[in-house]
């Protein structure tokens, strides 16, 4: 008797799907991004010492697909840090740029380094006088090279498709790189509870593995499996997870799916909302009223509401389900509702029996324009 053997699926080990074999790698490729850059309390690049951005006024952030949202992850810690900070779609960097000269930065955020759009929009800045960033995963990949400098966000090699672990390593590396840049930016203000921020990123890695230990996104995606369409909504940091979760959900489920700003949500897409839509609200911290007052709008119109983050938290009692993840920093509370949304999803096409690895259509890397 012959066996069939595909060298594909040899590295797979116990799991059905590279993509869950990815996610449930976190806890290690997330302490491999961490890894010697928080020192004494600070934030420490080996290729970035302290002045490595003096001269900076100002940072753009170019990535597309799930890169995009560790880059608006990141673009937001960046402006917390009072520095000015914009995230633009790489593929339409020509005509949404501002003014670009040697006081901005631009950093490319590509898990490849390849991405055609990306590649683009970086060579574009560097034309107009930026100084440029890749952070990347694949060392000596073309943006690795052709940038001024390059950080590795270590997450190890990546064959599922949709981009899961590289997602988290990415989001992490750039809140470093906030705090790694507002050390160098006069007036820049790094945040002013870094110590408590860095401290918590110590647990990350355990907190991802609490979240994979449940299995309630299993049996949520059981029970949701039959609606019209699924919406994500969040706000702040929670509304580039929300924006990721839907994209991971369309990309491998081929289910609708969409994610909005939480306030966006009574501004027109309410008008789809029904008792056949479930509406997953992710939060980070305790004070996100809007994502709970649109969540209560959409439950009033039927829509199932289910709250995605920490437990101490109001949305918890107007939800009919939530997916908790361990307290923690606000910065890295996105980052463990993802892993939720991550199972999500992978459940849902599970059970939908989608070809996860591969999705149709769609490619690891894009390089054509
Ligand atoms: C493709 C992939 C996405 C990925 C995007 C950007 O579209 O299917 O999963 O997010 O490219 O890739 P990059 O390598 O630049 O991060």
């Amino acid at each position: 008797d012959t066996v069939d053997w595909d060298p594909e699926d040899a590295g797979k080990g116990e799991y059905d799907h590279y993509m869950l074999k990815e996610i449930h790698n976190q806890p290690t490729s997330l302490a491999n991004t961490i890894e010697g850059r928080v020192e004494d309390g600070d934030v420490a690049f080996e290729a970035l010492p302290p002045g490595s951005f003096d001269g900076i006024e100002s940072v753009q952030f170019v990535a597309c697909g799930t890169s995009y949202h560790a880059a608006m992850y990141g673009s937001q810690l960046v402006r917390e840090a009072g520095i000015r900070a914009d995230v633009l779609r790489a593929s339409e960097y020509e005509s949404t740029t501002g003014p670009v000269d040697e006081t901005t930065l631009t950093i490319a955020v590509t898990q490849s380094g390849e991405t055609a759009d990306t590649l683009d929009a970086l060579r574009t800045a560097a034309d107009r006088g930026a100084r440029t960033l890749a952070v990347t995963n694949v060392v000596g990949s073309t943006a690795a090279r052709e940038a001024d400098d390059a950080v590795y966000i270590r997450a190890g090699p990546e064959v599922g498709v949709a981009a899961t672990k590289t997602y988290s390593s990415q989001a992490v590396t750039l809140a470093l790189l906030s705090q790694r840049i507002a050390g160098d930016v006069p007036d820049a203000t790094p945040a002013d509870d870094r110590a408590a921020m860095l401290e918590a990123l110590a647990d990350l890695p355990e907190h991802v593995e609490t979240v994979l230990e449940s299995t309630h996104a299993e049996t949520l995606a059981q029970d949701t499996l039959d609606s019209e369409s699924f919406f994500f909504i969040g706000s702040g940091l929670g509304r580039s997870v929300a924006l990721e979760g839907a994209l991971k959900f369309k990309e491998i489920t081929y289910e609708h799916a969409e994610g909005f700003a939480a306030g966006e949500l009574k501004h027109g897409p309410l008008a789809l909302v029904t008792e056949e839509t479930p509406l997953f609200a992710v939060y980070t911290s305790g004070d996100d009223e809007k994502t709970k007052t649109n969540a209560i709008e959409a439950k009033s119109r039927g829509a199932p509401i289910v709250a995605v983050g920490p437990t101490d938290h109001p949305l918890v009692d107007v939800a009919d389900a939530h997916l908790s993840v361990p307290e923690t920093h606000p910065v890295w509370a996105g980052l463990l509702a993802n892993v939720q949304l991550q199972l999500l999803s992978y459940h849902a096409a599970k059970q939908l029996e989608r070809p996860i690895d591969k999705p149709r259509n769609l490619a690891k890397s894009v390089t054509v324009e």
